[in-house]
Order: C-alpha cells, then structure tokens, then sequence
C-alpha cells in the first residue's frame, strides 16, 4: 500500500526495471513481460520511459504481450491499445518492434488471432511477469464478470459497466465504445511466472475488497490472483477504503 498513485506507479516501475535487471536478459533468452493499458499504468510507463531516457535501463531484449485490444477499432484510432501503447511507451524506447505483441482486434479470423497469441506466449516460454490492472468490477485484461477461471484467449462481450467505465474515452457515448474485445484469459494471466496487479482510486475499493476479503470467484476475476504462487498487489489508500 502506498499513499497516492504516483507512489504505486514509482515502485511498480522500480519493480519492473529490477526484475529485468536481476533477469540479464539476452537476444537468446528475452525477459517476456505482460502489459495493461488504462489509466492505472499510465504513470508506470511514464516512468519507465523516464528511467530509459536516463539510461538506467533497455529494453532490447524485452519482448512484450499485450493483455488485450478492442474488435473492429481502426488500429491507428487514437482509443486502440496499439495505439495507446505505441504513444504513451514502446515509441520513447529501444524495444524493437518485432517484439511487440498486441492482438489484431482486425484479424479475418478472431478465433484463430487467439489461437496464434498463445501459441507465440508459449513459443516464447512464457511470460516472465504479467502486469496488469482492473476494472471496477474487478475484471483483469477484459475477463468480464462471470468468465471462466480457466479461460484462453478469446472473443469476449464487454459488459454494461465496462462499457460505461471506457465510454470516458469515447466521448462520454456508450455507442461509439467497442462492444467486443480480444482479450487473453484469466488462466493466461495465471500462467506468468509472477504478476504484478496495480489498483488505484476509491473507484476500485470495493473491487479490492472482493478480490482480497473473499473466496476465489468468477465474478470478480482478479481474485483468481490469491491461488497464483507469486503475485502482488500494488494499491493506493483511496482504493483500501474497504478493506
Ligand atoms: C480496461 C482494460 C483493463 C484495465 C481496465 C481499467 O477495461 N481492459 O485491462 O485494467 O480498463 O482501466 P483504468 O486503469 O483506466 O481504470
């Protein structure tokens, strides 16, 4: 717990950079990292760029899989993950663009763009540390109350209340935000050697609650993170209300 969000984002990317500073990663044997997008890992991006530009850290051998993208969102949409990831990380560093993974929420064939993403996570052996945030239903990447435990990635129907959430970002119109996604299931997210979820805001203390205070279950997803063997949460005051 620390005070405020731009504590939690201060020690998340002192976080990250220690792991793959402790991993010496190599073109033979990358550090694989797991991203979110939202605004809870803005400021940890916005870090970690910081500690690049002061040479404190590279991302050469760094190969990333992103959690999820919206279906039918132009890629190049100011609102698409590509390019919120594009903008506000991978552009101000040195990770070469072969080693960016983000699902195409254009693919022919969605099904089969699942399929190839974990197909590529495994072929890449896995990831080495999955960072990841909520939404105030507690859904991690977009596993949406009520999705499996087990899950893959997947086409997935976003909720009424996610829709709401994200529609600040769509001009406060719930028609213009996406109704589906691609997202990397629980049991995805589940299989990273560590995870790393970032919760932040009084917005999010009843998620937190449920997620720490309660059983394991599939409507607040993020709990599956109490069976994980190595996982932490990182939270501000304001989303401890509840607890
Ligand atoms: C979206 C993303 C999630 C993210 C959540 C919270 O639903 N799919 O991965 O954790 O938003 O976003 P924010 O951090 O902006 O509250």
């Amino acid at each position: 717990i620390r005070d405020n969000s731009q504590a939690v984002a201060d020690y998340v990317s002192d976080y990250v950079v220690a792991r793959i500073k402790a991993f010496n990663p190599s073109a033979e044997r990358p550090f694989v990292l797991g991203l979110p997008t939202g605004s809870s890992p803005l400021e940890v991006y916005r870090s970690l760029v910081k500690k690049y530009r002061a040479g404190d850290i590279s991302f050469k051998h760094v190969v990333t899989f992103n959690m999820d993208e919206y279906v039918g969102l132009p890629r190049d949409h100011p609102e698409s993950y590509h390019s919120f990831m594009w903008t506000n990380l991978f552009q101000h560093i040195d990770i070469p663009p072969t080693q960016v993974h983000l699902l195409d929420g254009n693919a022919d064939n969605l099904d089969e763009e699942c399929r190839r993403y974990e197909e590529k996570i495994k072929d890449m052996g896995g990831i080495e540390l999955f960072l990841g945030g909520i939404g105030p239903d507690g859904h991690i990447a977009f596993n949406e109350p009520g999705s499996s435990l087990q899950s893959r990635t997947r086409v997935k129907t976003l909720a009424y209340d996610t829709i709401l959430a994200n529609s600040r970002f769509f001009d406060n119109d719930i028609t213009k935000v996406p109704k589906l996604a691609l997202t990397v299931g629980v049991g995805t997210v589940m299989d990273a050697r560590e995870v790393v979820i970032i919760i932040t805001g009084a917005h999010k203390a009843l998620a937190l609650a449920k997620c720490i205070e309660e059983g394991v279950n599939h409507m607040w997803t993020v709990s599956a993170i109490q069976i994980h063997p190595f996982s932490m949460i990182v939270c501000d005051e304001d989303a401890t209300l509840e607890l």
